[in-house]
């Protein structure tokens, strides 16, 4: 007999492409339907069959509270009384861009918009027009959201599913867009000379999240910075991820680097639809109406979304919560290690802060290409195991794992058991 969310999922298949609204969440790499989610609390979601999960997903990053936050929840709830959306200015955006340039020296001024995909095209389009210059260069791997110039040797949903670059993207969009090795400073200045004062732009997730988690190696966003700099091009760092999950300054805090250009999302709106494209005046007064280059939104700055990212931003800002995140984070880092050590799976545990990935290959994952090693049989093995053990692990082996501030010491001893056991089980079966 089919359970509710195999029923749901084969209704959803007949009116919606895949059966999903995003790609990821089909389950596709791992096999299996996927879990419908009648609601979450706290670090789990509860299934429309009954059941309930240790949530690694965490709506793929914005949730750094956990579900449901109470405080959230609240202030959502008194701001939606008063109207769910203007089109009209409010004090309340006012006062979420104030929160972003504090915690990002490099944010003169910012723009919100609805999502991250938003925020990175718009950003682009800034570039380009700030340098009078077509190309941009990303790295393979990196994904900034599904604007046709950065479908291009993207990571997250693209390389779960082993696509090759988007049909539909126009090839002569597609071919403004250079593409090198993540963390190869020679593959990039040989990208540089190669294209001599044409490069717009760099867009890079400073750490990335979307191959998996791939940390930048020491000095690689340093020169970054420098060649961006040396060759007028505008240096764009994607921390729609990072932005306030690695450090309330994201990564350029952590890192200490400062891009022209800085593209938010997810953990600045609590949990609803938002992004944000960001940097220094002089840039972002290129902007309409304070400059030529058009962005617009019905929804951008959102009432709702603005009050649950103001709410999450204030929560994140009180002392103690990013050392507990570590605490937490690096608890079920140690753990995922000493299960495959005893059992003698090679796995190679790549973390920054509360961002995880467990890659089933004996490493080092520095790159998309290390990343691809990995054996996705036995990662699809260890989460089909994870999730009949209660743990929703994100359905891919080029994703994060996001860790909350709801996530107890129990939910980690717990998920660190079942882990054990999953890839015991990969011994048995190989
Ligand atoms: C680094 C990065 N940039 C941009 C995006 C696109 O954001 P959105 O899905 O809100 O359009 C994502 C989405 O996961 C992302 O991880």
């Amino acid at each position: 007999m089919l359970s509710k969310s195999q029923q749901l999922f084969q209704q959803a298949l007949a009116r919606i492409p895949g059966g999903v609204n995003s790609p990821v969440r089909a389950f596709r790499a791992v096999g299996g339907d996927p879990v419908f989610v009648e609601r979450g609390e706290g670090s789990r979601i509860f299934s429309v069959d009954g059941r309930s999960f240790v949530d690694y997903v965490m709506s793929w990053g914005p949730l750094i509270l956990g579900h449901a936050h109470p405080e959230v929840i609240e202030e959502i709830t008194r701001v939606a009384r008063g109207g769910t959306s203007f089109g009209a200015c409010t004090e309340a955006e006012v006062r979420l861009a104030e929160r972003i340039a504090d915690a990002f020296p490099s944010v003169e001024r910012v723009r919100l918009t609805s999502s991250g995909t938003e925020a990175t095209m718009s950003a682009l389009r800034v570039a380009r027009a700030a340098t009078g210059r077509d190309k941009i260069l990303k790295f393979d791997g990196c994904y900034h959201g599904h604007a046709d110039s950065l479908l291009v040797k993207a990571g997250s949903g693209v390389a779960t599913l082993g696509l090759p670059d988007s049909p539909g993207v126009p090839r002569v969009l597609a071919e403004l867009t250079i593409t090198v090795p993540f963390n190869d400073i020679n593959a990039l200045e040989r990208a540089f000379a190669a294209h001599p004062n044409q490069l717009a732009a760099v867009i890079v997730e400073p750490v990335a999240g979307n191959m998996g988690c791939v940390p930048p190696q020491p000095g690689f966003l340093a020169m970054l910075r420098q060649l961006t700099t040396q060759h007028g091009t505008i240096l764009i760092f994607d921390e729609v991820i990072t932005g306030f999950r690695v450090a309330r300054g994201g990564a350029q805090e952590l890192f200490g680097i400062k891009p022209d250009l800085t593209t938010l999302g997810k953990i600045i709106g609590g949990g609803l639809p938002v992004g944000a494209y960001g940097g220094i005046a002089g840039l972002m007064d290129l902007v309409a109406p304070a400059g030529p280059v058009y962005q617009a939104g019905t929804l951008s700055g959102n009432p709702l979304a603005v009050a649950a990212g103001l709410k999450t931003l204030e929560i994140i800002s009180r002392p103690g919560f990013y050392e507990r995140l570590e605490a937490i984070s690096s608890h079920l880092e140690a753990g995922l290690c000493s299960a495959a050590q005893n059992e003698g799976v090679p796995l190679t545990v790549n973390r920054v802060g509360s961002m995880l990935t467990p890659f089933f290959t004996p490493g080092p994952v520095r790159d998309y290409s290390a990343a691809r090693r990995s054996d996705t049989a036995s990662f699809a093995r260890f989460f089909r195991a994870l999730l009949d053990r209660g743990i929703y692990w994100p359905p891919s082996q080029f994703e994060s794992a996001m860790v909350s501030a709801a996530h107890s010491s129990a939910d980690v001893e717990q998920t660190i058991a079942a882990a054990s056991e999953a890839i015991r089980q990969l011994v048995i079966h190989n």
